[in-house]
């Protein structure tokens, strides 16, 4: 599986030959200046939820590559099919599960609040528990920590998790490693983080945080790639 950060919370993963792209926001991240979208091949879309800093580059992503489909809550969805003439839509809902070529998809709640960039309610905001290639990993999208994560760790086995560790919005580090102990996985790609001064962190902190309670904390640089 190959992963690269596109910043913020947007990572494009490559498995089972899919080309996996989450939750792209790129254009206002001054972080993310040598990424060209245009370059940006995906054949599904993830979006946790509608917040901008989760959408901004969805609409142009999607105009660019002319197979994608988006996947996403069905509020999510739905408002891009009425308000943006999207059609290759996969509406899912929390609790639920769907098996594409590249692998099963589970959909989990998520502890955030969910709107589209005009306001309109978005559904619960969702996180991805991915099966593909013999590996499962978690996309978590923006979230507290909250017990369900729990059941996660209980039906699945996790070899790696995309947590948000920035704080202020989300869970910070501190958090991500209980987190982390809950889904029973010992490998934290962080994500969130850095990119506005609300949610900046140290990250010699944060590393130290990981290590103290024996997981492997993974800050990527923005462009770069990881083979996992
Ligand atoms: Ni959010
Ligand atoms: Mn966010």
């Amino acid at each position: 599986m190959k992963i690269k950060y596109l910043g913020h919370s947007s990572f494009l993963i490559e498995t089972n030959g899919s080309k996996l792209l989450f939750d792209p926001y790129i254009s206002s991240n001054p972080f993310a200046k040598n990424i060209n979208i245009d370059k940006i091949e995906a054949d599904y879309i993830f979006v946790s939820h509608g917040h901008l800093d989760h959408v901004e580059d969805l609409e142009r992503i999607y105009k660019n590559q002319k197979k994608v489909i988006l996947i996403s809550g069905f509020e999510i969805t739905n408002w891009y099919k009425v308000n943006k003439e999207f059609s290759r839509l996969h509406p899912m809902g929390p609790g639920s599960k769907w098996k594409f070529d590249f692998g099963i998809v589970n959909c989990v709640s998520e502890c955030h609040s969910n709107s589209l960039p005009d306001g309109t309610y978005g559904g619960i905001p969702l996180g991805f528990v991915i099966e593909s290639e013999n590996k499962t990993f978690y996309f978590a999208g923006d979230t507290g920590l909250h017990q369900n994560m729990k059941q996660i760790g209980e039906f699945h086995k996790i070899d790696f998790a995309l947590l948000p560790i920035g704080g202020n919005f989300t869970m910070d580090i501190d958090q991500a490693v209980v987190a982390a102990d809950y889904i029973k996985t010992d490998k934290i790609i962080g994500m969130h983080y850095d990119t506005d001064y609300m949610i900046k962190i140290n990250h010699k902190t944060a590393l130290e945080t990981a290590e103290k309670y024996k997981k492997k904390l993974i800050l990527m640089k923005i462009g770069s790639e990881l083979i996992l």
